[in-house]
């Protein structure tokens, strides 16, 4: 019999239906698999206010992670391990970064395969950067990803995701679609669980080597690679001086992510465009080395 251990956050439950998908042809009288949603200590709003939103940015993009409750009757002896995660402000969800620093952690994960499956609106390649680094230091061993991403890709994502958030409603309006994530590549995350299923029954997973390959795991948009970069590196910065300011919800962090909000808007309005017309031009002299940089990221699983 093989276990596959399923871990999960997810505030709306858009994530918890992409990992009931994903796992829906998984288990049978030989495979084994146990999901459990890992929670928040202190739940989070939802839909969020501004405020709320916006001063969960510092702890996030500086990967401190947030308390978390301890999950029970766990086992150590998983022979895999799917790890569901969400995208804040460049990084894994704070809760999801919280529980990989948690010494139940460290016990799970040593020495164990993972997959890493994401579920976000289309910025996921630095948060899984970040994710490979928690994941090293528990000493488990990275070897598929899979992300999924929000319809309306790019631009329109940008309105209709915190239109979601801050609203509640996933509301189509005027041209823009729907939020969050098609139901029919939700759907057709079934794939990856009908592969693993062979997969296991075949011992693949004690190879160390990628079993979602050839199955659209991943798709990047090399264009969006170099605004994840410079994005996160300005994150950084900013995320320091709004903890200089105050704690959460004091009134010396209320002030500042207001003024780095609109910092943001103007650079989201100006700079970012700007960057987008530079780069077409660039990227058409550099058409070979963004599709390195694509497959680099793509790693392991790939298209
Ligand atoms: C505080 C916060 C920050 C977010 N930042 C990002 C981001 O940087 N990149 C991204 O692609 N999605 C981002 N999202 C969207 C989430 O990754 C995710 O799609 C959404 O929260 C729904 O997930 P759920 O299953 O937990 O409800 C953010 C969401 C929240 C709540």
């Amino acid at each position: 019999m093989k276990k596959v251990l399923v871990l999960y956050y997810s505030q709306t439950g858009q994530l918890k239906n992409v990992v009931d998908s994903f796992i829906s042809k998984l288990p049978d009288e030989e495979i084994q698999v146990d999901v459990r949603a890992i929670e928040p200590v202190q739940a989070y709003p939802f839909p969020w206010s501004f405020y709320e939103f916006a001063q969960e940015f510092p702890e996030a993009t500086l990967v401190e992670g947030e308390k978390v409750k301890e999950l029970e009757f766990l086992q150590n002896d998983y022979d895999l391990i799917i790890l569901g995660y969400t995208v804040w402000f460049l990084a894994p969800s704070s809760p999801i970064v919280g529980f990989l620093k948690t010494n139940q952690a460290k016990k799970i994960f040593n020495n164990k395969p993972v997959i890493t499956l994401i579920a976000c609106r289309d910025m996921w390649v630095m948060a899984q950067e970040k994710m490979k680094t928690l994941l090293s230091n528990l000493d488990a061993k990275l070897i598929d990803n899979v992300a999924l991403t929000d319809q309306g890709k790019g631009i329109y994502s940008f309105i209709t995701t915190p239109k979601w958030l801050l609203s509640g409603s996933k509301d189509a309006f005027w041209f823009f679609p729907k939020a969050g994530i098609l139901q029919s590549d939700i759907d057709n995350a079934s794939r990856f669980g009908k592969r693993l299923n062979e997969a296991l029954k075949a011992d693949k997973e004690k190879e160390a080597k990628p079993l979602l390959r050839n199955l659209d795991a991943v798709n990047i948009n090399g264009k969006l690679i170099a605004s994840e970069i410079i994005g996160t590196k300005s994150f950084k910065i900013w995320a320091k001086i709004v903890k200089f300011c105050g704690k959460k919800n004091s009134i010396g962090r209320k002030i500042a992510v207001t003024f780095y909000t609109i910092f943001l808007v103007i650079l989201v309005f100006t700079i970012v465009p700007l960057n987008i017309l530079v780069r077409k031009t660039i990227n058409r002299f550099q058409k070979n080395k963004l599709k390195e940089l694509e497959k680099k990221y793509e790693e392991p699983s790939g298209r």
